[in-house]
């Protein structure tokens, strides 16, 4: 039998983004799924490019801002391999600031806000609280439709509802068993997100769903949003382009809710509630979807990426940064795979660490 050189587990956004950066490099790749790619936090999230959002953890910056970098080459590679276009909807964010935290808003521009004050009450009032940021959104259900097709138009191995069963190391190799073969790639990487494949050893860091339920509207006409407004417990995004010109997507929720993803109209008028304090305009939008999601995220709010053991590799943990974080992933962990230093240090990302 003909076995892959690497075996990922979970085809979401980080899963297929390393299989084609690997795939570019000359390696054999499989990725099995226990479900359908793309349809779990990759569907469900906003798609903000938040490098700059003052409420990321710090270290996240140095990836966050490669993976900035590397999008406008990512997304024409999706282009070029399987013909699908991923347009940026946004390229500014309104973000709410807390101006005794000057740490958090390096690279900002401090806002003469008008005529945008006059559909923001909150904004107009306390002018100094926000600031512009230059950051790009794109729709990640474009962005999944995109990234399949770019799979599915090279030789990647791309096997979905194929669960794995269980992954076990073996002298000179590693063995990754579904229910119906025994794959033995060279190295295996775990990508699973919240559903954690690897067991980690009491009191190391471990990842876990957080759950994020969301609502959809259609803006009225009168409103035509197009830039992101972002406060520290709320979004709107709006899609400027499109099936879905004229949405906007609003979110989030943040709970610990396991592999609950039950949306509850409570939650979605407290939502709306929140979105329409910030822009009276949306009151009287119609909603059109809501749907929940479940974060990625790990017991110390930073991912997962690094060596678990020889030949056993992970990278998860991205919790409310995938989108943004996918390309750079990609690339240094198809460094690491390859033995090479990644361009950004990866230590404090470490999955032996305690957390
Ligand atoms: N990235 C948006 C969210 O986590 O809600």
């Amino acid at each position: 039998m003909d076995y892959p050189d690497i075996c990922i587990a979970g085809a979401g956004i980080i899963g297929l983004s390393l299989a084609l950066e690997l795939h570019r490099q000359g390696s054999r790749v499989t990725v099995l799924d226990q479900g359908e790619p793309l349809s779990e936090a990759s569907w469900a999230a906003a798609g903000m490019l938040a490098a700059d959002d003052p409420d990321n953890p710090q270290e996240l910056y140095p990836l966050s801002v490669l993976s900035r970098s590397l999008y406008p080459g990512f997304i024409n590679r999706l282009f070029d391999l399987g013909g699908v276009a991923v347009p940026f909807h946004t390229s500014t964010t309104l973000q709410e600031v807390n101006p005794d935290r000057a740490e958090n808003t390096r690279g900002l521009t401090l806002l003469a806000p008008e005529p945008l004050s006059l559909l923001l009450p909150q904004l107009h009032a306390e002018p100094h609280r926000f600031v512009l940021l230059d950051e790009h959104s794109v729709n990640p259900r474009e962005l999944a439709q995109a990234l399949l097709a770019a799979v599915r138009a090279t030789g990647i191995d791309l096997r979905s509802h194929t669960p794995i069963r269980m992954v076990r190391s073996r002298s000179g190799g590693i063995e990754v068993h579904t229910s119906s073969e025994i794959l033995t790639p060279s190295r295996f990487v775990d990508c699973t997100g919240a559903w954690g494949l690897t067991a980690m050893p009491p009191g190391q860091v471990r990842t876990m769903p957080r759950k994020g339920q969301m609502l959809a509207v259609e803006l009225p006409r009168s409103f035509p949003l197009h830039l992101v407004v972002r406060t520290h417990s709320i979004y709107i995004v709006p899609r400027t382009t499109g099936a879905h010109a004229g949405r906007a997507v609003i979110g989030a929720t943040v709970e610990d809710a396991g592999f609950d993803k039950t949306v509850y109209p409570s939650e979605i008028a407290r939502l709306r509630a929140r979105a329409t304090e910030l822009l009276p305009a949306l009151a009287d939008a119609v909603e059109v979807e809501t749907w929940a999601g479940l974060r990625p995220s790990s017991s110390d709010g930073l991912p997962l990426l690094g060596q678990v053991s020889e030949r056993h590799f992970i990278a998860a943990g991205h919790y409310r940064n995938g989108i943004l974080l996918a390309p750079a992933t990609a690339v240094v962990m198809a460094q690491l795979l390859a033995g090479q230093k990644p361009q950004v240090d990866l230590s404090r990302f470490s999955p032996m660490r305690r957390g």
